[in-house]
Protein backbone atom coordinates (compact mmCIF):
# COMPACT_ATOMS: atom_id res chain seq x y z
CA UNK A 1 0.00 0.00 0.00
CA UNK A 2 1.18 3.42 -0.73
CA UNK A 3 -0.27 7.44 -0.02
CA UNK A 4 -0.98 6.52 3.28
CA UNK A 5 0.00 9.50 5.06
CA UNK A 6 -0.13 12.17 1.67
CA UNK A 7 0.98 14.92 2.81
CA UNK A 8 1.66 14.62 5.96
CA UNK A 9 4.13 16.57 7.93
CA UNK A 10 6.02 14.34 10.10
CA UNK A 11 9.12 14.71 12.25
CA UNK A 12 10.75 11.75 13.41
CA UNK A 13 13.51 11.48 16.22
CA UNK A 14 16.43 8.88 16.73
CA UNK A 15 16.39 8.79 13.03
CA UNK A 16 19.77 8.28 12.00
CA UNK A 17 20.09 4.62 12.93
CA UNK A 18 17.53 1.42 13.55
CA UNK A 19 13.70 2.32 13.97
CA UNK A 20 14.07 5.67 13.53
CA UNK A 21 15.70 5.30 10.19
CA UNK A 22 12.90 2.57 8.87
CA UNK A 23 10.08 4.85 10.30
CA UNK A 24 11.53 7.73 8.30
CA UNK A 25 11.69 6.02 5.62
CA UNK A 26 8.87 3.79 5.39
CA UNK A 27 6.69 7.47 5.83
CA UNK A 28 8.09 9.01 3.46
CA UNK A 29 7.04 6.32 0.81
CA UNK A 30 3.76 6.23 2.16
CA UNK A 31 3.73 10.14 0.80
CA UNK A 32 4.66 12.12 4.15
CA UNK A 33 6.90 15.20 4.46
CA UNK A 34 8.94 12.83 6.66
CA UNK A 35 11.77 15.12 8.42
CA UNK A 36 14.35 12.97 11.03
CA UNK A 37 15.88 14.32 13.68
CA UNK A 38 18.80 13.27 15.13
CA UNK A 39 22.18 14.78 17.48
CA UNK A 40 23.84 14.56 14.14
CA UNK A 41 21.19 15.50 11.00
CA UNK A 42 20.43 12.50 8.97
CA UNK A 43 20.04 13.07 5.47
CA UNK A 44 17.59 15.54 5.02
CA UNK A 45 16.79 15.94 8.37
CA UNK A 46 17.57 18.39 11.07
CA UNK A 47 19.65 18.23 14.29
CA UNK A 48 17.73 17.76 17.85
CA UNK A 49 18.97 17.00 20.75
CA UNK A 50 16.04 15.28 22.21
CA UNK A 51 17.02 15.96 25.93
CA UNK A 52 17.12 19.56 25.35
CA UNK A 53 14.02 21.68 25.75
CA UNK A 54 15.30 24.77 23.54
CA UNK A 55 16.39 22.49 20.81
CA UNK A 56 12.65 21.47 20.80
CA UNK A 57 12.19 24.80 20.51
CA UNK A 58 13.82 25.73 17.48
CA UNK A 59 13.08 21.88 15.69
CA UNK A 60 9.72 22.86 16.04
CA UNK A 61 9.66 26.33 14.67
CA UNK A 62 11.50 25.64 11.80
CA UNK A 63 9.37 22.74 10.88
CA UNK A 64 6.72 25.64 10.79
CA UNK A 65 7.74 27.73 9.05
CA UNK A 66 8.82 25.50 6.13
CA UNK A 67 6.18 23.36 6.00
CA UNK A 68 2.95 25.57 8.48
CA UNK A 69 1.59 22.30 9.90
CA UNK A 70 3.28 19.40 11.93
CA UNK A 71 0.53 16.06 11.66
CA UNK A 72 2.79 13.57 13.64
CA UNK A 73 5.84 12.93 15.72
CA UNK A 74 7.42 9.99 16.62
CA UNK A 75 9.05 9.90 19.59
CA UNK A 76 11.83 7.45 19.19
CA UNK A 77 15.18 8.30 20.34
CA UNK A 78 16.51 6.56 23.18
CA UNK A 79 19.37 4.40 24.80
CA UNK A 80 19.92 1.10 25.99
CA UNK A 81 21.10 0.68 29.62
CA UNK A 82 21.64 -2.09 31.98
CA UNK A 83 23.21 -1.97 35.12
CA UNK A 84 22.74 -3.94 38.89
CA UNK A 85 20.59 -1.71 41.08
CA UNK A 86 23.98 -1.87 43.33
CA UNK A 87 26.18 -0.38 41.12
CA UNK A 88 24.18 2.30 39.14
CA UNK A 89 25.13 5.85 39.92
CA UNK A 90 22.69 8.38 40.41
CA UNK A 91 23.69 10.34 37.47
CA UNK A 92 23.30 7.23 35.27
CA UNK A 93 19.70 6.72 36.35
CA UNK A 94 19.20 10.58 35.58
CA UNK A 95 20.52 10.12 32.08
CA UNK A 96 18.47 7.48 31.48
CA UNK A 97 15.70 9.12 32.63
CA UNK A 98 16.42 12.45 30.74
CA UNK A 99 17.08 10.65 27.10
CA UNK A 100 14.24 7.95 27.14
CA UNK A 101 11.65 9.95 28.93
CA UNK A 102 12.17 13.50 29.53
CA UNK A 103 12.38 13.45 25.62
CA UNK A 104 8.97 12.15 25.20
CA UNK A 105 7.17 15.00 27.81
CA UNK A 106 9.15 17.32 25.71
CA UNK A 107 8.38 16.28 22.65
CA UNK A 108 4.88 16.22 23.40
CA UNK A 109 4.61 19.02 25.37
CA UNK A 110 5.92 20.95 21.83
CA UNK A 111 3.22 18.71 19.57
CA UNK A 112 0.47 19.49 21.61
CA UNK A 113 1.19 23.43 21.47
CA UNK A 114 0.61 23.14 17.49
CA UNK A 115 -1.73 19.86 17.24
CA UNK A 116 -4.63 21.11 19.69
CA UNK A 117 -5.53 24.33 17.84
CA UNK A 118 -4.23 23.06 13.71
CA UNK A 119 -7.19 21.69 11.43
CA UNK A 120 -6.83 18.14 11.42
CA UNK A 121 -5.51 17.70 15.20
CA UNK A 122 -2.06 15.20 15.11
CA UNK A 123 -1.10 11.79 16.20
CA UNK A 124 1.78 10.74 18.55
CA UNK A 125 3.29 7.67 18.26
CA UNK A 126 5.74 7.65 21.38
CA UNK A 127 8.57 4.31 21.21
CA UNK A 128 8.15 2.67 24.60
CA UNK A 129 9.43 -1.20 24.92
CA UNK A 130 8.30 -4.32 26.68
CA UNK A 131 9.78 -3.49 29.12
CA UNK A 132 7.46 -0.35 29.67
CA UNK A 133 5.42 -3.46 30.07
CA UNK A 134 6.81 -6.12 32.10
CA UNK A 135 9.91 -6.13 34.39
CA UNK A 136 13.28 -7.29 33.86
CA UNK A 137 16.45 -7.70 36.14
CA UNK A 138 19.22 -5.33 35.55
CA UNK A 139 17.44 -2.76 33.25
CA UNK A 140 15.77 -0.64 36.50
CA UNK A 141 15.94 2.30 35.17
CA UNK A 142 15.35 1.48 31.24
CA UNK A 143 12.34 -0.07 32.38
CA UNK A 144 11.18 2.95 34.90
CA UNK A 145 11.85 5.11 31.90
CA UNK A 146 9.67 3.30 29.39
CA UNK A 147 6.89 2.47 31.82
CA UNK A 148 6.63 6.33 32.56
CA UNK A 149 6.56 6.26 28.44
CA UNK A 150 3.74 3.75 28.38
CA UNK A 151 1.45 6.19 31.15
CA UNK A 152 2.55 9.74 29.55
CA UNK A 153 1.13 8.03 26.54
CA UNK A 154 -2.12 7.26 27.95
CA UNK A 155 -2.38 10.49 30.33
CA UNK A 156 -2.27 12.55 27.39
CA UNK A 157 -4.03 10.40 25.03
CA UNK A 158 -7.41 10.64 27.57
CA UNK A 159 -6.10 14.73 28.05
CA UNK A 160 -6.37 15.38 24.63
CA UNK A 161 -9.85 13.68 24.43
CA UNK A 162 -11.24 15.60 27.41
CA UNK A 163 -10.17 18.89 25.90
CA UNK A 164 -11.61 18.30 22.58
CA UNK A 165 -8.34 18.41 21.28
CA UNK A 166 -7.88 16.37 17.88
CA UNK A 167 -4.94 14.34 19.26
CA UNK A 168 -4.28 10.82 19.08
CA UNK A 169 -0.89 9.68 21.62
CA UNK A 170 -0.58 5.74 21.22
CA UNK A 171 3.06 3.54 22.63
CA UNK A 172 4.75 1.02 20.29
CA UNK A 173 6.18 -1.86 22.69
CA UNK A 174 8.82 -3.51 20.70
CA UNK A 175 11.15 -6.46 21.82
CA UNK A 176 14.72 -7.55 20.76
CA UNK A 177 15.04 -5.34 16.98
CA UNK A 178 18.29 -5.89 14.94
CA UNK A 179 19.97 -2.28 14.89
CA UNK A 180 23.08 -0.95 16.41
CA UNK A 181 21.55 -0.90 20.10
CA UNK A 182 21.46 -4.59 20.15
CA UNK A 183 24.73 -5.08 18.29
CA UNK A 184 26.29 -2.89 20.98
CA UNK A 185 24.37 -4.94 23.75
CA UNK A 186 25.76 -8.42 21.94
CA UNK A 187 29.26 -6.70 21.29
CA UNK A 188 29.38 -5.53 25.31
CA UNK A 189 28.41 -9.80 26.54
CA UNK A 190 31.16 -11.96 27.90
CA UNK A 191 30.16 -14.52 24.71
CA UNK A 192 28.35 -12.21 22.01
CA UNK A 193 27.34 -15.16 19.95
CA UNK A 194 25.42 -17.55 22.58
CA UNK A 195 23.67 -13.80 24.01
CA UNK A 196 22.85 -13.24 20.42
CA UNK A 197 21.15 -17.07 20.40
CA UNK A 198 19.90 -16.04 23.55
CA UNK A 199 17.93 -13.25 22.28
CA UNK A 200 17.05 -14.75 19.76
CA UNK A 201 15.51 -17.79 21.60
CA UNK A 202 13.42 -15.67 24.61
CA UNK A 203 11.07 -14.44 22.08
CA UNK A 204 8.34 -17.12 21.09
CA UNK A 205 8.77 -16.71 17.56
CA UNK A 206 12.65 -17.82 17.91
CA UNK A 207 14.46 -14.47 16.24
CA UNK A 208 14.83 -10.44 16.63
CA UNK A 209 12.47 -8.42 14.96
CA UNK A 210 13.46 -5.99 11.90
CA UNK A 211 12.93 -2.38 11.96
CA UNK A 212 10.79 -2.20 9.23
CA UNK A 213 8.70 -5.10 11.06
CA UNK A 214 8.35 -2.22 14.05
CA UNK A 215 7.97 0.61 11.59
CA UNK A 216 5.09 -0.86 10.15
CA UNK A 217 2.90 -1.00 13.16
CA UNK A 218 4.25 3.05 13.65
CA UNK A 219 3.12 4.12 10.26
CA UNK A 220 -0.16 2.64 10.67
CA UNK A 221 -0.85 4.37 14.30
CA UNK A 222 0.45 7.95 12.64
CA UNK A 223 -2.06 6.77 10.05
CA UNK A 224 -5.53 7.75 9.30
CA UNK A 225 -6.67 4.27 9.84
CA UNK A 226 -6.03 4.05 13.24
CA UNK A 227 -8.23 7.29 13.35
CA UNK A 228 -10.26 5.26 16.71
CA UNK A 229 -7.43 4.37 17.96
CA UNK A 230 -5.76 6.85 21.32
CA UNK A 231 -4.08 5.73 24.39
CA UNK A 232 -3.66 2.01 23.53
CA UNK A 233 0.31 -0.29 23.58
CA UNK A 234 0.76 -2.06 20.80
CA UNK A 235 3.31 -5.04 21.59
CA UNK A 236 5.00 -5.69 18.36
CA UNK A 237 6.99 -8.20 20.38
CA UNK A 238 6.64 -11.46 18.68
CA UNK A 239 4.46 -12.75 21.25
CA UNK A 240 6.88 -11.59 24.26
CA UNK A 241 4.25 -10.26 26.19
CA UNK A 242 1.51 -12.96 25.71
CA UNK A 243 3.05 -15.77 28.05
P1 LIG B 1 19.56 2.87 17.70
O1 LIG B 1 20.67 2.98 18.69
O2 LIG B 1 19.80 2.11 16.43
O3 LIG B 1 18.99 4.32 17.32
C1 LIG B 1 18.69 5.26 18.30
C2 LIG B 1 18.92 6.64 17.72
O4 LIG B 1 18.58 7.59 18.75
C3 LIG B 1 20.39 6.89 17.34
O5 LIG B 1 20.48 7.37 16.00
C4 LIG B 1 20.86 7.91 18.36
O6 LIG B 1 21.83 8.83 17.84
C5 LIG B 1 19.55 8.62 18.69
N1 LIG B 1 19.64 9.33 19.96
C6 LIG B 1 20.15 8.89 21.13
N2 LIG B 1 20.12 9.88 22.03
C7 LIG B 1 19.56 10.96 21.42
C8 LIG B 1 19.27 12.28 21.83
N3 LIG B 1 19.55 12.73 23.07
N4 LIG B 1 18.70 13.11 20.93
C9 LIG B 1 18.43 12.70 19.67
N5 LIG B 1 18.69 11.47 19.22
C10 LIG B 1 19.25 10.62 20.09
O7 LIG B 1 18.36 2.24 18.53
P2 LIG B 1 16.98 1.56 18.08
O8 LIG B 1 17.09 0.15 18.44
O9 LIG B 1 16.59 1.96 16.72
O10 LIG B 1 16.01 2.23 19.16
C11 LIG B 1 14.97 3.14 18.83
C12 LIG B 1 13.97 3.14 19.98
O11 LIG B 1 13.42 1.84 20.11
C13 LIG B 1 14.57 3.49 21.34
O12 LIG B 1 13.68 4.33 22.05
C14 LIG B 1 14.69 2.14 22.02
O13 LIG B 1 14.66 2.24 23.42
C15 LIG B 1 13.47 1.43 21.45
N6 LIG B 1 13.53 -0.01 21.52
C16 LIG B 1 14.52 -0.71 20.86
C17 LIG B 1 14.58 -2.08 20.96
C18 LIG B 1 15.63 -2.89 20.28
O14 LIG B 1 15.70 -4.12 20.52
N7 LIG B 1 16.45 -2.35 19.39
C19 LIG B 1 13.59 -2.82 21.76
C20 LIG B 1 12.58 -2.00 22.37
C21 LIG B 1 12.57 -0.65 22.25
Amino acid sequence: MSGRLQAKVALVTGAASGIGAAVAAMMAAEGAVAIGADLAAPPGGIVLDVTDEAQWDAGIAGILAAHGRLDILVNNAGIGFSRLVTEMTLAEWRRVQAVNLDSVFLGCRAAFRVMKDQPGGGAIVNVSSILGLVGQPETSAYSAAKGGVTLLTKSLALEAAQNGWPIRVNSVHPAYVQTAMIDQAVARAGDPDRFRRHLERIQPVGRMATPDEIAAGIVFLASDEASFVTGTQLAVDGGMTAR
